[in-house]
């Protein structure tokens, strides 16, 4: 009898246990994404218009692409007999994007866009809720995978699958920035592009430059990692891509540590 109560009182509380689990998992999820893009819409609103010059030509590059496909696919015919190889066009125009966040990039993409969003920060377990949050900012494109680690190592994206990697605003806080660099240019197929902006040093001497030199070391340990002092676009330069196009920027509406932007293209 004392047996049955108890496993009776047992049930209960795994009941309600899990209900609670789920709640705070819900809320937990909740919270995560509203901080993230509360800061991350304040931020965009600023660098609004530089966003736009960056991703101007990526309509013309899905065209391109579609027209004269960057990595022809080869298919070999079924039947033995007719065994030669033919041409056959990839028609998915595929952005892996690098630290997605609350997918605040996505409007600036071509509708259709298939896209492989990496996004270490986030909780994994949550993924199919962050999923159907960020579908619903999706903005006309599609999310076929979810890449939950680091991008110090893509290795669940197989080489040559991008048309463009997009990384805006995460290269200063990754731990190391030539790593992911050869990962974006492994996954990216050849004559595939990489669109990156980022805060930057500002290497000319300057009020600017003392204080980021100051408070870089606050703001690595505090600050999720984010550096203030790096200069990524010698980081660029070498990492071995076939053309670099580039420019150093004030994001003028931003506070003056995290003025100085770069933002560009590096094409495979
Ligand atoms: C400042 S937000 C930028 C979000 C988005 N790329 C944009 O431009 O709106 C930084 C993003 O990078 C992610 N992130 C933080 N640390 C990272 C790391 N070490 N590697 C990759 N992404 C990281 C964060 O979770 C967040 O989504």
């Amino acid at each position: 009898m004392a047996a049955g109560i108890f496993g009776f009182i047992f049930y209960i509380f795994s009941l309600i246990w899990s209900l609670i689990v789920a709640l705070i998992g819900r809320i937990y999820c909740w919270i995560w994404f509203n901080i993230l893009s509360v800061n991350m819409v304040k931020y965009d609103k600023r660098i609004e218009e530089h966003k736009l010059e960056l991703f101007a030509d990526l309509a013309d590059f899905k065209e391109d692409t579609e027209v004269y496909p960057i990595t022809p696919v080869v298919q070999q015919s079924r039947s033995p007999s007719r065994r030669k190889q033919q041409t056959a066009v990839d028609d998915k125009f595929t952005i892996l994007e690098i630290g997605v966040g609350w997918g605040g990039n996505f409007r600036y993409f071509p509708e259709g866009s298939d896209i492989i969003a990496v996004e270490p920060t986030f909780p994994k377990e949550r993924f199919a809720e962050y999923l159907a949050m960020i579908h619903s900012h999706g903005h006309g494109v599609q999310i076929s995978k979810v890449v939950a680690t680091d991008p110090e190592d893509l290795s669940q994206v197989e080489t040559e699958t991008a048309d463009v990697v997009v990384c805006t605003k995460v290269l200063s806080n990754v731990r190391n920035v030539d790593q992911v660099l050869q990962e974006i240019r492994r996954v990216l197929k050849t004559g595939g592009r990489f669109y990156f902006m980022e805060h930057v040093f500002q290497p000319e001497r300057s009020f600017t430059h003392y204080t980021q030199r100051l408070l870089n070391p606050l703001q690595v340990k505090f600050g999720d990692n984010c550096h203030l002092t790096r200069e990524t676009w010698k980081n660029i330069d070498k990492a071995g891509f076939a053309e670099v196009r580039y420019k150093r920027f004030s994001a003028y509406k931003m506070p003056s540590i995290i003025r100085p932007h770069l933002m560009g293209t590096a094409t495979k």
